[in-house]
């Protein structure tokens, strides 16, 4: 999906956080997100992915306007992951409930996916109880599972294991390689961002 950004200005009270005249995000591209804490990076995920509505100048998607349509195709995966208070299994089948897909087309995605992120055995575990790299791994795989065209990432792999993080960086490219998905990752680690992102972008 190709994001285009013009003259957006964000406030806080009187206070402008953001100021981006012109950004396009390109279609099937990594594009990663740097810059110090503060400088307005969630907030532009925030107002990307239609969560925050208040905000001057213009986003599209393909050349659409935020609809019903285009929500539907995009996911934003927060730095601190909110999994409901159910398995993990239930989590990651939300999405597509969400989306209408048949039961019988269901369980085998979600099989793919935990076995992708090498999660089977949480499958069952209650998702609140999960420690940091497990929820992260959660929240990537119930924003994958339904082959996004948008993938925005929030510091996805702050305060989680060197172990963790190369499976997270492991299929986060392998979905934009293998489906094409177009992903914004943003990260204080300009390594990560080096090492995921076909284009980087210093805020
Ligand atoms: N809800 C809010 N109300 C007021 N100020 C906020 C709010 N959310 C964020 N800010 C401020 O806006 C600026 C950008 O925040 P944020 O987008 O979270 O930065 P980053 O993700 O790059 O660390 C910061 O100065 C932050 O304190
Ligand atoms: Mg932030």
């Amino acid at each position: 999906m190709e994001i285009k950004i013009n003259n957006l200005e964000k406030y806080y009270d009187s206070r402008k956080v953001l100021d981006i005249d012109s950004l396009t995000i390109e279609k099937g591209k990594i594009t990663g997100i740097t810059g110090p804490n503060g400088c307005g990076k969630t907030t532009l995920l925030n107002i990307i992915a239609g969560l925050d509505k208040d905000y001057k100048g213009s986003i599209t998607y393909d050349g659409l306007a935020l609809n019903r349509q285009v929500a539907d195709k995009m996911t934003l995966v927060f730095q601190k992951p909110y999994l409901f208070k159910r398995t993990v299994y239930e989590n990651i089948e939300y999405p597509l409930k969400l989306r209408g897909m048949n039961k019988s087309e269901i369980r085998p995605r979600i099989l793919d996916i935990l076995k992708r992120l090498e999660i089977e055995n949480l499958m069952e575990k209650k998702a609140h109880l999960l420690s940091g790299g497990e929820s992260q791994k959660v929240a990537l795989a119930r924003a994958l599972v339904f082959n996004p065209e948008l993938l925005l990432l929030d510091e996805p792999t702050s305060n989680i294991d060197p172990e963790a993080i190369e499976i997270l960086e492991r299929e986060i490219l392998r979905f934009n390689q293998e489906t094409g998905g177009t992903v914004i990752i943003v990260t204080h680690n300009l390594e990560q961002s080096r090492r995921l992102g076909h284009r980087i972008i210093e805020m």
